[in-house]
Protein backbone atom coordinates (compact mmCIF):
# COMPACT_ATOMS: atom_id res chain seq x y z
CA UNK A 1 0.00 0.00 0.00
CA UNK A 2 1.00 3.53 -0.76
CA UNK A 3 1.45 5.51 2.59
CA UNK A 4 -1.28 7.55 3.78
CA UNK A 5 0.66 10.97 4.28
CA UNK A 6 4.06 11.72 5.58
CA UNK A 7 3.13 11.46 9.28
CA UNK A 8 1.86 8.18 9.12
CA UNK A 9 4.99 6.96 6.72
CA UNK A 10 7.26 7.76 9.27
CA UNK A 11 5.51 6.69 12.53
CA UNK A 12 4.68 3.02 10.48
CA UNK A 13 8.52 2.70 9.74
CA UNK A 14 9.61 3.66 13.08
CA UNK A 15 7.19 0.87 14.34
CA UNK A 16 8.69 -1.57 12.75
CA UNK A 17 12.06 -0.80 13.52
CA UNK A 18 11.84 -0.85 17.22
CA UNK A 19 11.22 -4.78 17.00
CA UNK A 20 14.28 -5.46 14.92
CA UNK A 21 17.27 -6.17 15.57
CA UNK A 22 18.65 -2.77 15.06
CA UNK A 23 17.06 -1.61 17.59
CA UNK A 24 20.41 0.02 18.87
CA UNK A 25 20.08 2.39 15.74
CA UNK A 26 17.83 5.37 17.60
CA UNK A 27 16.91 8.43 16.04
CA UNK A 28 19.49 10.57 17.35
CA UNK A 29 22.27 8.19 16.12
CA UNK A 30 21.15 8.18 12.25
CA UNK A 31 21.58 11.29 10.89
CA UNK A 32 22.21 13.32 7.44
CA UNK A 33 25.65 12.98 7.59
CA UNK A 34 26.29 9.77 8.32
CA UNK A 35 23.13 7.78 6.38
CA UNK A 36 21.18 9.89 4.47
CA UNK A 37 24.14 11.76 2.46
CA UNK A 38 26.15 9.01 2.23
CA UNK A 39 23.94 6.63 1.02
CA UNK A 40 22.11 9.01 -1.53
CA UNK A 41 24.94 11.28 -3.16
CA UNK A 42 26.52 7.53 -3.67
CA UNK A 43 23.47 5.92 -5.09
CA UNK A 44 21.03 8.44 -6.43
CA UNK A 45 22.50 11.90 -7.53
CA UNK A 46 23.99 11.03 -10.43
CA UNK A 47 20.67 11.57 -11.82
CA UNK A 48 18.69 13.37 -9.25
CA UNK A 49 21.16 16.22 -8.63
CA UNK A 50 20.04 20.22 -9.07
CA UNK A 51 23.37 20.42 -10.88
CA UNK A 52 22.33 18.00 -12.72
CA UNK A 53 20.00 18.89 -16.56
CA UNK A 54 19.10 17.18 -20.02
CA UNK A 55 20.65 13.74 -21.16
CA UNK A 56 22.94 14.12 -17.78
CA UNK A 57 19.99 13.12 -15.86
CA UNK A 58 19.22 10.04 -17.72
CA UNK A 59 16.02 10.69 -17.34
CA UNK A 60 15.12 11.59 -13.61
CA UNK A 61 12.43 13.88 -13.17
CA UNK A 62 13.51 17.85 -13.27
CA UNK A 63 13.38 18.91 -9.56
CA UNK A 64 13.41 15.67 -8.02
CA UNK A 65 16.82 16.10 -6.39
CA UNK A 66 18.50 14.42 -3.07
CA UNK A 67 21.77 16.54 -3.17
CA UNK A 68 20.33 18.48 -0.02
CA UNK A 69 19.13 17.98 3.08
CA UNK A 70 16.08 20.40 2.36
CA UNK A 71 15.82 17.94 -0.92
CA UNK A 72 15.70 14.79 0.25
CA UNK A 73 12.87 16.08 3.24
CA UNK A 74 10.90 17.62 0.81
CA UNK A 75 10.84 14.08 -0.94
CA UNK A 76 11.06 11.24 1.70
CA UNK A 77 7.93 9.36 0.92
CA UNK A 78 8.87 8.99 -2.52
CA UNK A 79 12.55 8.06 -1.44
CA UNK A 80 11.14 5.49 0.98
CA UNK A 81 8.65 3.81 -1.66
CA UNK A 82 11.03 3.60 -4.29
CA UNK A 83 14.35 3.03 -2.24
CA UNK A 84 12.95 1.02 0.63
CA UNK A 85 11.10 -2.10 1.27
CA UNK A 86 10.58 -5.32 -0.01
CA UNK A 87 11.19 -4.57 -3.98
CA UNK A 88 12.82 -1.12 -4.22
CA UNK A 89 12.60 0.27 -8.09
CA UNK A 90 15.41 2.96 -7.87
CA UNK A 91 18.44 2.62 -8.93
CA UNK A 92 17.14 1.18 -11.87
CA UNK A 93 19.49 -0.62 -11.73
CA UNK A 94 22.38 -2.13 -8.78
CA UNK A 95 21.88 -0.23 -5.68
CA UNK A 96 22.85 0.30 -2.17
CA UNK A 97 23.31 -2.67 -0.01
CA UNK A 98 20.30 -4.43 2.05
CA UNK A 99 22.07 -3.18 5.02
CA UNK A 100 22.34 0.36 3.45
CA UNK A 101 18.73 0.32 2.47
CA UNK A 102 17.50 -0.59 5.78
CA UNK A 103 19.20 2.37 7.48
CA UNK A 104 18.04 5.12 4.77
CA UNK A 105 14.53 3.40 5.71
CA UNK A 106 15.32 3.90 9.62
CA UNK A 107 16.73 7.60 8.61
CA UNK A 108 13.45 8.68 6.86
CA UNK A 109 11.29 6.68 9.50
CA UNK A 110 13.18 9.22 12.18
CA UNK A 111 11.83 11.87 10.45
CA UNK A 112 15.18 12.78 8.59
CA UNK A 113 17.20 14.39 11.40
CA UNK A 114 20.23 16.50 10.35
CA UNK A 115 21.35 20.39 10.36
CA UNK A 116 18.40 22.48 10.87
CA UNK A 117 16.44 23.31 7.65
CA UNK A 118 17.35 27.10 6.60
CA UNK A 119 14.70 29.95 8.12
CA UNK A 120 11.67 30.04 5.24
CA UNK A 121 10.83 33.47 5.81
CA UNK A 122 12.00 36.48 5.40
CA UNK A 123 12.45 38.42 8.85
CA UNK A 124 12.72 41.47 7.57
CA UNK A 125 9.01 42.45 7.90
CA UNK A 126 8.63 45.17 10.09
CA UNK A 127 6.83 48.63 8.22
CA UNK A 128 3.56 50.28 8.60
CA UNK A 129 0.51 49.15 7.42
CA UNK A 130 -1.47 50.99 4.19
CA UNK A 131 -5.04 50.82 5.80
CA UNK A 132 -7.19 50.42 1.97
CA UNK A 133 -5.97 49.34 -1.30
CA UNK A 134 -3.41 50.90 -2.71
CA UNK A 135 -2.79 51.37 -6.95
CA UNK A 136 0.37 51.75 -8.24
CA UNK A 137 1.19 55.24 -10.30
CA UNK A 138 -1.60 56.30 -8.59
CA UNK A 139 -0.86 56.27 -5.06
CA UNK A 140 2.05 57.08 -3.29
CA UNK A 141 5.04 54.54 -3.11
CA UNK A 142 4.43 52.10 -0.59
CA UNK A 143 8.63 51.78 -0.26
CA UNK A 144 10.70 51.80 1.42
CA UNK A 145 8.66 51.69 5.18
CA UNK A 146 5.38 49.85 4.23
CA UNK A 147 5.48 46.11 4.93
CA UNK A 148 1.49 45.50 4.83
CA UNK A 149 -1.84 46.49 2.46
CA UNK A 150 -5.14 45.87 3.89
CA UNK A 151 -7.08 45.81 0.76
CA UNK A 152 -5.74 45.07 -2.83
CA UNK A 153 -2.83 45.96 -4.87
CA UNK A 154 -2.84 46.57 -8.18
CA UNK A 155 0.13 46.84 -10.18
CA UNK A 156 -0.13 48.78 -13.45
CA UNK A 157 3.29 49.81 -14.00
CA UNK A 158 7.01 48.88 -12.65
CA UNK A 159 7.35 49.78 -9.38
CA UNK A 160 9.16 49.32 -6.28
CA UNK A 161 7.38 46.64 -3.71
CA UNK A 162 10.59 44.98 -2.39
CA UNK A 163 9.66 46.20 1.09
CA UNK A 164 5.81 44.43 0.97
CA UNK A 165 5.62 41.52 2.79
CA UNK A 166 1.69 40.84 3.53
CA UNK A 167 -1.40 41.81 1.05
CA UNK A 168 -4.67 41.29 2.93
CA UNK A 169 -6.86 41.28 0.08
CA UNK A 170 -6.18 40.61 -3.62
CA UNK A 171 -3.33 41.39 -5.69
CA UNK A 172 -3.83 41.83 -9.30
CA UNK A 173 -0.82 43.12 -12.15
CA UNK A 174 -1.63 44.36 -15.48
CA UNK A 175 -0.79 47.18 -17.84
CA UNK A 176 2.59 47.26 -19.00
CA UNK A 177 5.10 46.15 -16.13
CA UNK A 178 8.28 43.64 -17.48
CA UNK A 179 9.38 42.40 -14.06
CA UNK A 180 7.24 41.99 -10.72
CA UNK A 181 9.52 41.21 -7.86
CA UNK A 182 8.48 40.56 -4.76
CA UNK A 183 11.24 39.63 -2.28
CA UNK A 184 9.58 39.81 0.76
CA UNK A 185 6.02 38.53 -0.11
CA UNK A 186 4.60 36.10 2.53
CA UNK A 187 0.84 35.56 2.46
CA UNK A 188 -2.14 37.49 -0.34
CA UNK A 189 -5.15 37.23 1.61
CA UNK A 190 -7.31 36.76 -2.11
CA UNK A 191 -6.31 35.90 -5.98
CA UNK A 192 -3.12 36.64 -7.26
CA UNK A 193 -3.87 37.35 -11.13
CA UNK A 194 -1.83 37.99 -13.51
CA UNK A 195 -3.24 38.01 -16.74
CA UNK A 196 -2.92 39.59 -19.99
CA UNK A 197 0.48 41.26 -18.79
CA UNK A 198 1.40 42.14 -22.33
CA UNK A 199 5.17 42.48 -21.57
CA UNK A 200 5.80 40.93 -18.43
CA UNK A 201 8.61 38.46 -18.39
CA UNK A 202 9.76 37.94 -14.65
CA UNK A 203 7.03 37.17 -11.77
CA UNK A 204 9.36 36.47 -8.92
CA UNK A 205 7.73 36.13 -5.48
CA UNK A 206 10.33 33.45 -3.49
CA UNK A 207 8.84 33.75 -0.23
CA UNK A 208 5.25 33.17 -0.90
CA UNK A 209 3.20 30.62 1.15
CA UNK A 210 -0.05 31.19 1.63
CA UNK A 211 -2.57 32.49 -1.14
CA UNK A 212 -5.65 32.61 0.24
CA UNK A 213 -7.42 32.98 -3.28
CA UNK A 214 -6.67 31.83 -7.09
CA UNK A 215 -3.56 31.37 -8.75
CA UNK A 216 -3.92 33.39 -12.33
CA UNK A 217 -1.58 33.42 -14.55
CA UNK A 218 -3.35 33.52 -18.00
CA UNK A 219 -2.46 34.57 -21.46
CA UNK A 220 1.00 36.94 -20.75
CA UNK A 221 2.69 36.21 -24.27
CA UNK A 222 6.49 37.45 -22.69
CA UNK A 223 6.57 36.03 -19.03
CA UNK A 224 9.31 33.39 -19.28
CA UNK A 225 10.06 32.82 -15.24
CA UNK A 226 7.38 32.38 -12.43
CA UNK A 227 9.39 31.46 -9.17
CA UNK A 228 7.27 30.47 -6.78
CA UNK A 229 9.53 28.34 -5.37
CA UNK A 230 7.67 28.01 -1.55
CA UNK A 231 3.99 28.32 -2.43
CA UNK A 232 2.26 25.91 0.00
CA UNK A 233 -1.04 26.58 -0.20
CA UNK A 234 -3.27 28.23 -2.95
CA UNK A 235 -7.33 28.55 -1.74
CA UNK A 236 -8.39 28.84 -4.87
CA UNK A 237 -8.29 27.76 -8.78
CA UNK A 238 -4.56 27.50 -9.84
CA UNK A 239 -4.78 28.29 -13.92
CA UNK A 240 -1.87 28.45 -15.88
CA UNK A 241 -2.79 29.04 -19.49
CA UNK A 242 -1.34 30.93 -22.55
CA UNK A 243 1.91 31.00 -21.66
CA UNK A 244 4.01 30.65 -24.59
CA UNK A 245 7.34 31.92 -23.45
CA UNK A 246 7.07 29.76 -20.62
CA UNK A 247 9.77 27.19 -20.33
CA UNK A 248 9.28 25.39 -17.17
CA UNK A 249 6.70 24.86 -14.30
CA UNK A 250 9.37 23.62 -11.99
CA UNK A 251 8.51 26.57 -9.66
CA UNK A 252 5.45 25.68 -8.10
CA UNK A 253 6.54 22.83 -7.03
CA UNK A 254 5.69 23.64 -3.36
CA UNK A 255 1.90 23.49 -3.88
CA UNK A 256 0.88 20.85 -1.52
CA UNK A 257 -3.03 21.72 -1.49
CA UNK A 258 -5.15 23.80 -4.24
CA UNK A 259 -8.94 24.71 -3.13
CA UNK A 260 -10.34 24.89 -6.47
CA UNK A 261 -9.29 23.52 -10.25
CA UNK A 262 -6.14 22.92 -11.59
CA UNK A 263 -5.51 23.28 -15.04
CA UNK A 264 -1.82 24.16 -17.03
CA UNK A 265 -3.47 24.16 -20.78
CA UNK A 266 -1.85 25.89 -24.01
CA UNK A 267 0.83 26.84 -22.85
CA UNK A 268 3.15 25.89 -26.07
CA UNK A 269 6.92 26.58 -24.58
CA UNK A 270 6.45 23.98 -22.14
CA UNK A 271 9.13 21.09 -22.85
CA UNK A 272 8.27 19.33 -19.86
CA UNK A 273 4.77 19.76 -17.58
CA UNK A 274 6.98 19.16 -14.23
CA UNK A 275 5.49 21.33 -11.59
CA UNK A 276 3.00 20.33 -8.92
CA UNK A 277 5.56 17.11 -7.62
CA UNK A 278 3.86 17.91 -4.46
CA UNK A 279 -0.03 18.61 -4.74
CA UNK A 280 -2.05 15.79 -2.73
CA UNK A 281 -5.38 17.89 -2.35
CA UNK A 282 -7.11 19.40 -5.60
CA UNK A 283 -10.98 20.28 -5.00
CA UNK A 284 -12.00 20.52 -8.57
CA UNK A 285 -10.85 19.56 -11.62
CA UNK A 286 -7.02 18.22 -12.79
CA UNK A 287 -6.83 19.53 -15.97
CA UNK A 288 -3.39 19.28 -18.49
CA UNK A 289 -4.30 20.21 -21.91
CA UNK A 290 -2.65 20.87 -24.97
CA UNK A 291 0.73 22.49 -24.21
CA UNK A 292 2.30 21.12 -27.59
CA UNK A 293 5.91 21.14 -26.94
CA UNK A 294 5.62 18.95 -23.73
CA UNK A 295 7.28 15.78 -23.99
CA UNK A 296 6.64 14.03 -20.54
CA UNK A 297 4.04 14.93 -17.21
CA UNK A 298 5.98 14.15 -13.79
CA UNK A 299 4.40 15.18 -10.77
CA UNK A 300 1.19 14.49 -8.04
CA UNK A 301 4.06 12.23 -6.48
CA UNK A 302 2.16 12.21 -3.45
CA UNK A 303 -1.48 12.34 -3.94
CA UNK A 304 -3.55 9.49 -3.26
CA UNK A 305 -7.41 10.60 -3.53
CA UNK A 306 -8.66 13.11 -6.06
CA UNK A 307 -11.99 13.92 -5.74
CA UNK A 308 -13.05 14.94 -9.29
CA UNK A 309 -12.11 14.63 -13.16
CA UNK A 310 -8.68 14.26 -13.94
CA UNK A 311 -7.82 14.58 -17.65
CA UNK A 312 -4.47 14.75 -19.91
CA UNK A 313 -5.34 15.57 -23.19
CA UNK A 314 -4.54 17.22 -26.94
CA UNK A 315 -0.80 17.06 -26.21
CA UNK A 316 0.92 16.62 -29.96
CA UNK A 317 4.27 15.45 -28.32
CA UNK A 318 4.03 13.79 -24.72
CA UNK A 319 5.51 10.66 -24.83
CA UNK A 320 5.76 9.41 -20.78
CA UNK A 321 3.43 10.38 -17.69
CA UNK A 322 5.40 9.70 -14.79
CA UNK A 323 2.53 11.80 -12.78
CA UNK A 324 -0.12 9.98 -10.41
CA UNK A 325 1.96 7.16 -9.60
CA UNK A 326 0.52 6.80 -6.06
CA UNK A 327 -3.45 7.38 -6.19
CA UNK A 328 -5.18 4.86 -4.91
CA UNK A 329 -8.78 6.48 -5.37
CA UNK A 330 -10.24 8.89 -8.60
CA UNK A 331 -13.91 9.66 -7.50
CA UNK A 332 -13.88 11.84 -10.99
CA UNK A 333 -13.25 9.78 -14.10
CA UNK A 334 -9.61 9.48 -15.37
CA UNK A 335 -9.41 10.30 -18.70
CA UNK A 336 -6.19 10.12 -21.20
CA UNK A 337 -7.42 11.42 -24.70
CA UNK A 338 -5.88 12.56 -27.76
CA UNK A 339 -1.92 12.16 -26.98
CA UNK A 340 -0.73 10.11 -30.36
CA UNK A 341 2.93 10.33 -29.16
CA UNK A 342 2.11 8.73 -25.65
CA UNK A 343 3.74 5.34 -25.31
CA UNK A 344 4.02 5.03 -21.69
CA UNK A 345 2.05 6.01 -18.29
CA UNK A 346 0.45 6.86 -16.25
CA UNK A 347 1.53 3.81 -14.32
CA UNK A 348 -1.22 3.79 -11.44
CA UNK A 349 -0.59 0.62 -10.04
CA UNK A 350 -2.19 1.33 -6.48
CA UNK A 351 -5.44 2.85 -8.06
CA UNK A 352 -8.44 0.20 -7.03
CA UNK A 353 -11.38 2.88 -7.56
CA UNK A 354 -11.77 5.41 -10.61
CA UNK A 355 -15.48 6.45 -11.69
CA UNK A 356 -14.43 6.10 -15.47
CA UNK A 357 -11.62 5.39 -17.44
CA UNK A 358 -10.35 6.48 -20.97
CA UNK A 359 -7.76 5.46 -22.75
CA UNK A 360 -8.02 6.68 -26.05
CA UNK A 361 -5.91 8.36 -29.15
CA UNK A 362 -2.12 6.88 -27.59
CA UNK A 363 0.56 5.16 -29.38
CA UNK A 364 0.66 2.86 -26.02
CA UNK A 365 1.44 -0.87 -27.29
CA UNK A 366 -0.07 -2.41 -23.76
CA UNK A 367 -2.21 -0.59 -21.16
CA UNK A 368 -0.77 1.39 -18.17
CA UNK A 369 0.00 -0.24 -14.98
CA UNK A 370 -3.60 -0.71 -13.28
CA UNK A 371 -3.42 -4.09 -11.75
CA UNK A 372 -5.30 -3.06 -8.88
CA UNK A 373 -7.90 -1.72 -10.71
CA UNK A 374 -10.89 -4.43 -10.21
CA UNK A 375 -13.99 -2.09 -10.39
CA UNK A 376 -15.11 0.69 -13.28
CA UNK A 377 -18.04 2.82 -11.82
CA UNK A 378 -18.60 4.25 -15.11
CA UNK A 379 -17.76 3.70 -18.68
CA UNK A 380 -14.38 2.17 -19.64
CA UNK A 381 -13.47 3.89 -23.26
CA UNK A 382 -9.98 1.99 -25.05
CA UNK A 383 -10.29 3.37 -28.48
CA UNK A 384 -8.37 4.66 -31.39
CA UNK A 385 -4.65 3.36 -29.51
CA UNK A 386 -2.40 2.72 -32.96
CA UNK A 387 -0.49 0.41 -31.27
CA UNK A 388 -1.82 -1.42 -28.47
CA UNK A 389 -1.71 -4.94 -28.28
CA UNK A 390 -1.21 -6.45 -24.88
CA UNK A 391 -4.46 -5.36 -22.94
CA UNK A 392 -3.15 -7.98 -20.28
CA UNK A 393 -2.40 -5.42 -17.48
CA UNK A 394 -6.66 -4.57 -17.41
CA UNK A 395 -6.98 -8.48 -16.51
CA UNK A 396 -7.83 -7.94 -12.95
CA UNK A 397 -10.87 -5.76 -14.25
CA UNK A 398 -14.40 -7.55 -13.29
CA UNK A 399 -16.75 -5.17 -13.09
CA UNK A 400 -17.74 -2.07 -15.47
CA UNK A 401 -20.41 0.26 -13.97
CA UNK A 402 -21.27 1.95 -17.43
CA UNK A 403 -20.47 1.32 -21.32
CA UNK A 404 -17.59 -0.31 -22.40
CA UNK A 405 -16.49 1.06 -25.60
CA UNK A 406 -13.12 -0.67 -27.51
CA UNK A 407 -13.30 0.35 -30.82
CA UNK A 408 -10.16 1.34 -33.21
CA UNK A 409 -7.24 -0.53 -31.79
CA UNK A 410 -6.12 -2.22 -34.99
CA UNK A 411 -3.21 -4.09 -33.21
CA UNK A 412 -5.64 -5.27 -31.13
CA UNK A 413 -6.11 -9.46 -31.47
CA UNK A 414 -10.27 -9.57 -31.43
CA UNK A 415 -10.09 -12.91 -30.05
CA UNK A 416 -7.54 -11.87 -27.11
CA UNK A 417 -9.71 -9.24 -26.79
CA UNK A 418 -13.37 -10.89 -26.60
CA UNK A 419 -11.38 -13.54 -24.01
CA UNK A 420 -11.13 -10.58 -22.22
CA UNK A 421 -14.26 -9.16 -22.62
CA UNK A 422 -15.88 -12.70 -21.55
CA UNK A 423 -14.61 -12.43 -18.04
CA UNK A 424 -15.92 -8.67 -17.39
CA UNK A 425 -19.38 -7.81 -16.20
CA UNK A 426 -20.68 -5.15 -17.96
CA UNK A 427 -23.58 -2.90 -16.77
CA UNK A 428 -24.30 -0.91 -19.81
CA UNK A 429 -23.60 -1.35 -23.71
CA UNK A 430 -20.53 -3.13 -25.29
CA UNK A 431 -19.08 -1.79 -28.76
CA UNK A 432 -16.47 -3.56 -30.46
CA UNK A 433 -15.37 -3.37 -33.84
C1 LIG B 1 20.68 6.05 -13.50
C2 LIG B 1 19.89 7.17 -13.07
C3 LIG B 1 19.13 7.06 -11.74
C4 LIG B 1 19.62 6.79 -10.49
C5 LIG B 1 21.06 6.49 -10.10
C6 LIG B 1 18.50 6.90 -9.59
N1 LIG B 1 17.37 7.22 -10.27
FE1 LIG B 1 15.55 7.66 -9.49
N2 LIG B 1 14.81 8.01 -11.34
C7 LIG B 1 15.49 7.77 -12.52
C8 LIG B 1 14.57 7.87 -13.63
C9 LIG B 1 14.92 7.64 -15.08
C10 LIG B 1 13.31 8.18 -13.09
C11 LIG B 1 11.99 8.43 -13.84
C12 LIG B 1 11.37 7.19 -14.32
C13 LIG B 1 10.70 6.41 -13.25
O1 LIG B 1 9.92 6.99 -12.46
O2 LIG B 1 10.93 5.21 -13.22
C14 LIG B 1 13.50 8.26 -11.65
C15 LIG B 1 12.49 8.58 -10.76
C16 LIG B 1 12.65 8.61 -9.39
C17 LIG B 1 11.66 9.08 -8.46
C18 LIG B 1 10.31 9.71 -8.81
C19 LIG B 1 9.37 8.77 -9.45
C20 LIG B 1 8.50 8.00 -8.52
O3 LIG B 1 8.25 6.83 -8.85
O4 LIG B 1 8.05 8.54 -7.52
C21 LIG B 1 12.18 8.93 -7.21
C22 LIG B 1 11.52 9.30 -5.91
C23 LIG B 1 13.49 8.36 -7.35
N3 LIG B 1 13.74 8.19 -8.69
C24 LIG B 1 14.33 8.05 -6.30
C25 LIG B 1 15.62 7.57 -6.45
C26 LIG B 1 16.47 7.21 -5.34
C27 LIG B 1 16.08 7.33 -3.88
C28 LIG B 1 17.66 6.81 -5.87
C29 LIG B 1 18.85 6.27 -5.14
C30 LIG B 1 18.63 5.21 -4.20
C31 LIG B 1 17.55 6.94 -7.33
N4 LIG B 1 16.29 7.37 -7.63
C32 LIG B 1 18.57 6.68 -8.22
C33 LIG B 1 16.84 7.56 -12.65
C34 LIG B 1 17.71 7.30 -11.60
Amino acid sequence: MPFAHRGTAALALLTLGCGTPRAAETCDTLTWANTGAPVLTTWCTSCHSASSTGELRRGAPPGVDFDTLPGARSFARAIARTATGPAPTMPPSGGPTADERERLAGWLACGLPGEALPRESHTDCEGETWSGDWVAAADPPLCPGTSAVAGDVTVNADTDLSCLCTVQGAMELRGRTTELRLPRLAEVGGDLRVAQAASLQVLDAPYLHDLGGALIVENNPQLRTLQLWRLHTVGGEVSIAVNPALTTLAATSAIESVGGPLSVVDNDGLPLLDGFARVVAVDGPVLFAGNDAAEALHGFLFATHLDHPVSVTDHAQLRRITAFADLVEVTGPLQIRDNPALVEGPNVPWLTTVAGLTLQGAAHQRVPMLQSLTEIDGDLILSDNTALWDIEPLGSLTRVGGDLVATGNPELDPSERDEWLASVRVKGSIQTD
